[in-house]
């Protein structure tokens, strides 16, 4: 049988027959349908691309309904378990795990490009006392473009590489400078000596100690976490960066574009909303309350449900175990006991069960990270620092894939048309 789709008219009586490849079908067949020789031809309609592929991809592979995330093909919990966050930037950029030598020049390189230019304490030092430090870094990301011009030209290989080498790399610190500045507190320096999460807990913590320790569990937590957040496919923030590089703009616009999607709290913003979710339940005895209040519709139980996980999220699971490991080093988050009840009710009820709401990766992500000594606003950032590498794989494959162009959807037009313009005095 033709792998094609037989799609008739009903206005005209007309019939066509549209190829099917990969269980699709091109939107652009579409256009041949027509009532009349000089219409546009038929759209499809889809507000939030929910039912729209907008590209072929080979880098993330997600299975909702039986709850499998797999970067390249390596499942998640075997890259959580065993691998390390650089060696899953560079799967992901390269589509392939790095020998030992490229390994070890990739982690030399990501750790000589942790600096960033003085000029860049002066910026962050313009923000307001308490500005967010996901606004710090939405700025601080974008302005980056301005050192490095030679970033306009993507079409060069190496060049390429440099810039997502910059920006791997310099995250953590735009993070840490923001964060410090929030507190008041002068930046603490990237030491070459320290792993790349190890690195970060220094820029975070470090005071008046010659050398900051990271402790090992907590640097091996917050790598894992990074693990856990580096891609997920055509989500907001990674079609914003996508979108915006289609145009052809630097991956520091790029990448500015994409840490303001994630700022919102339906996307990256949500851990930090989970954890003010479980500070206002308060306890475990007003868990059921809350619950019935979120299914009269009053508000939504942060870090549930996702738009495509529908079964469970599996990064929330290898979460959940990881929040044990840390509360071994930083004592326990009483937040935990609201979340697991949360989370026992939630999944019993049928308004969650009907709706396939489960936890995602925000909902015990928050609870690890507060044991750790993040505020919330770090949360997002975190996210942040973690994803950068997927947005750039996301960003690289669109630039060389033949098939894509700028970013341009079509529209339905249902406003006014062909009106006259009333002067302000006869205006009623
Ligand atoms: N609490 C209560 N009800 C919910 C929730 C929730 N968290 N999420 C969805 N629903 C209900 C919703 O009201 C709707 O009910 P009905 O059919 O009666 O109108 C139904 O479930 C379907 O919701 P939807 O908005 O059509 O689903 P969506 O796929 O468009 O939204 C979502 C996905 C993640 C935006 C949404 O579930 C949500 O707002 N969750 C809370 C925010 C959150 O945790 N976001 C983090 C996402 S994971 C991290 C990331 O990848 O960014």
């Amino acid at each position: 049988m033709a792998d094609t789709l037989t799609i008739t008219d009903n206005r005209t009586g007309r019939t066509y027959e549209v190829d099917i490849t990969d269980d699709t079908i091109s939107a652009m067949d579409l256009r041949q349908i027509k009532v009349a020789d000089d219409d546009f031809g038929m759209l499809s309609y889809d507000p939030g691309f929910k039912n729209t592929a907008s590209t072929r991809s080979d880098i993330t592979y997600i299975d909702g309904a039986a709850g499998i995330l797999e970067y390249r093909g390596y499942p998640i919990e075997q890259l959580a378990e065993q691998s390390s966050f650089l060696e899953v930037a560079w799967l992901l950029m390269h589509g392939e795990l790095p020998s030992q030598d490229e390994y070890d020049q990739w982690t030399y390189d990501i750790t000589h490009h942790t600096f960033v230019h003085e000029n860049m304490k002066d910026f962050i030092d313009g923000f307001h006392h308490d500005a967010h430090p996901m606004g710090m870094l939405v700025s601080t990301v974008g302005a980056l473009s301005t050192f490095y011009p030679d970033a306009k030209d993507a079409t060069d290989p190496e060049t390429r590489h440099l810039q997502m080498t910059r920006l791997i790399a310099k995250f953590p610190t735009l993070a840490a400078f923001a964060y410090r500045h929030s507190i008041g507190w002068r930046p603490s320096y990237p030491d070459n000596e320290l792993s790349f999460a190890g690195n970060f807990l220094n820029m975070m913590w470090k005071t008046t100690e010659l050398r900051y320790e990271p402790d090992p569990v907590l640097a091996k937590a917050m790598d894992r976490l990074f693990i856990l957040h580096a891609d997920h496919e055509q989500n907001c923030s990674t079609t914003t960066m996508r979108t915006i590089g289609s145009s052809d703009a630097d991956p520091y616009s790029a990448a500015a574009g994409a840490v303001a999607a994630l700022y919102g709290p339906k996307h990256g913003g949500a851990n930090e909303a989970v954890l003010r979710m479980l500070e206002e339940i308060g306890s475990v005895d007003e868990v059921p309350d809350y619950v019935q209040r979120a299914k009269d519709g009053e508000f939504r139980l942060m870090g549930f449900g996702h738009r495509v996980y529908k079964n469970f999220d599996p990064r929330a699971a290898v979460i959940k175990d990881l929040a044990h490991e840390v509360f071994e080093v930083t004592g326990k988050n009483p937040l935990i006991d609201i979340a697991v009840e949360l989370e026992k009710i939630a999944l019993e009820d049928d308004y969650f069960v009907d709706r396939k709401l489960y936890p995602n990766v925000d909902f015990y992500s928050g609870i690890i990270y507060q044991a750790m000594g993040f505020p919330t606003s770090m949360f997002p950032v975190l996210f942040a620092i973690g994803r950068i590498p997927g947005w750039l794989a996301q960003w690289q494959e669109n630039l060389l894939d033949p098939e894509q162009a700028i970013a341009r959807p079509r529209q339905v037009y249902v406003g006014e048309r062909n009106r006259d313009f009333v002067p302000m005095s006869a205006r009623s």
